[in-house]
């Protein structure tokens, strides 16, 4: 079991999550952040960290964002560690909620 970054973290990056994490199992890239599906200790002290309500258990996530098991995994192995708190992206606000942000998802 782990958890897992969805869509809505995509453009926000508000890294509130990795504050509490406590076996620093998140991994970022330029506009999104993902977890360590091999690291996570299922806590799920992130979950209501996040002010996107983008984290999830792998097996209460919500229709649609079942592809975010796989991106999390292979991502995670090419991004680098992060472990604290930084600024959020300039338009978090104005992106925080829409859809189709899987589009926008750099690697
Ligand atoms: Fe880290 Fe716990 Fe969140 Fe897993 S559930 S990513 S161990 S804070
Ligand atoms: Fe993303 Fe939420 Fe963390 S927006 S960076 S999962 S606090």
């Amino acid at each position: 079991m782990t958890f897992v970054v969805t869509e809505n973290c995509i453009q926000c990056k508000y890294t509130d999550c990795v504050e509490v994490c406590p076996v620093d199992c998140f991994y970022e890239g330029p506009n999104f952040l993902v977890i360590h599906p091999d690291e996570c200790i299922d806590c799920a002290l992130c979950e209501p960290e996040c002010p996107a309500e983008a984290i999830f258990s792998e097996d209460e996530l919500p229709k649609g964002q079942e592809q975010f098991i796989e991106i999390n995994a292979e991502l995670a192995e090419e991004w680098p560690n992060i472990a604290e708190k930084k600024d959020p992206l300039p338009d978090a606000e104005a992106w925080d909620g829409k859809s189709g942000k899987i589009d926008k998802l750099e690697r």
